[in-house]
């Protein structure tokens, strides 16, 4: 017996075996032998088994070790590797472009504020998810292939906060300008107050194993990947894009591109991580809980649809207030119908199917197969033997 006949993981075998290439396992008596890139290590069978039977989304054996070994949530570690495949650092994005456009009259006053809303909003916003998902959804994890994947999400969230300061720095914004826009723009400000109402309670560390607070937990993994990155990003993102599309400010438009990109990946890890822990806490999802989701998705839609018309008053060029506000309905209901949840619009098709198409670029055409050999030479790039780890 392998120790992938004692997994109680739900993944194909197909999907495993991918995901396993390249591992060899055998036993020796009480031991197993993992052989990976030539090199063996040994797991005491009757331990792994005992540790995978421990591991759970929340209230599981805990170890300071952070052994993702045996590894139970697959489905994780996948994203894991895919959010890896899609590193990219802002620094190296060239803003000479869209110097020369923000520095002339090449851009309208509607187009201006347009990334001056992008850069004040996404300038604190990023940074809330990054703190919540280390303090209350990585510190409230137990299984450690799940800390993991989200320490690469709160590793990405860095990323994209850097983008922001490559942003300002490069276009010479006014930094109190950026601060003042996140505080004293009502729409801004209620987006962001609704998003953390609840976050101080779950920083303090609550008893997981009350059903009441699984629940306190299980919202705020459904507010912050679903309701905020999954729903609340995308129509500013969608504008910032539709202006890279008509060649203007295009160095912003490859970061906000590349961050779409991996938001798509927090909104996949914490979808998985709601599935899971609903699949072992099933008293969590009662009827009036699911409810409760779905009011919480509505009231982010109403203050997310508030904010789309601030950021964009009125029709420009090649952008109509009315599409993104269908965009703002249609990724709401992707993400409740996500986690099978009743839907809240009529928005059946996606107003931007370009954007999906921006996206989710070819690997080939990924980030660091575009850059210069000094940058994979750097040893920042990858490392092939912890890359065929699992
Ligand atoms: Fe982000
Ligand atoms: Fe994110």
């Amino acid at each position: 017996m392998s120790l992938h006949t004692i997994e109680i993981d739900e993944k194909s075998v197909a999907d495993e075996e991918a995901l396993l290439s390249g591992v060899e396992t055998r036993e020796e008596g009480n031991t197993v032998v993992y052989t990976i890139g030539g090199k063996n290590f040994r797991l005491n069978k009757q331990q792994a088994r005992e540790r995978m039977a421990g591991k759970r989304v929340i209230n599981g054996l805990r170890s300071a070790e952070l052994n993702v070994l045996p590894l139970k949530y697959h489905e994780a570690y996948r994203i894991y590797k895919q959010m890896k495949a899609n590193h990219w650092e802002p620094d190296v994005i060239d803003m000479t472009k869209d110097c020369t456009q923000w520095n002339s009259n090449q851009l309208s006053a509607k187009e201006r504020w347009i990334i001056e809303m992008g850069v004040g909003y996404f300038s604190a916003a990023e940074g809330i998810v990054g703190d919540s998902v280390l303090h209350v959804i990585e510190d409230n994890l137990s299984a450690a292939e799940l800390k993991h994947a989200s320490l690469r999400h709160i590793a990405e969230e860095s990323i994209h906060m850097d983008s922001l300061l490559h942003i300002i720095g490069s276009l010479n914004i006014e930094i109190d300008e950026v601060t003042a826009k996140f505080r004293d723009i009502p729409s801004i400000r209620r987006k962001n107050e609704f998003i953390t109402r609840n976050m101080p309670e779950l920083k303090m560390g609550i008893d997981l194993t009350q059903t009441v607070n699984k629940q306190k937990f299980a919202k705020a993994l459904f507010g912050i990947t679903q309701v905020m990155e999954g729903t609340q990003f995308y129509a500013l993102f969608a504008m910032i894009l539709s202006l890279h599309r008509q060649n203007k400010m295009t160095g912003i438009g490859q970061m906000f591109q590349y961050t779409l990109r991996d938001e798509s990946n927090h909104i996949a890890l914490g979808r998985y991580l709601i599935e899971q822990l609903v699949h072992e806490n099933p008293d969590l999802w009662t009827p009036e809980f699911r409810s409760e989701l779905v009011e919480f998705m509505r009231e982010g839609v109403e203050l997310e649809k508030a904010f789309v018309r601030d950021c964009l008053p009125e029709d420009t060029v090649g952008m109509s207030q009315a599409e993104f506000l269908d965009y703002v309905d249609y990724n709401a209901d992707r993400r409740l119908a996500g986690l099978g949840l009743p839907t809240l619009s009529n928005v059946k098709t996606n107003p931007f199917v370009w954007l999906d198409e921006v996206i989710f670029l070819k690997k080939e055409k990924n980030f660091f197969e575009t850059r210069v050999t000094e940058y994979q030479t750097s040893g920042s790039v990858k490392n092939s033997s912890e890359d065929d780890l699992i």
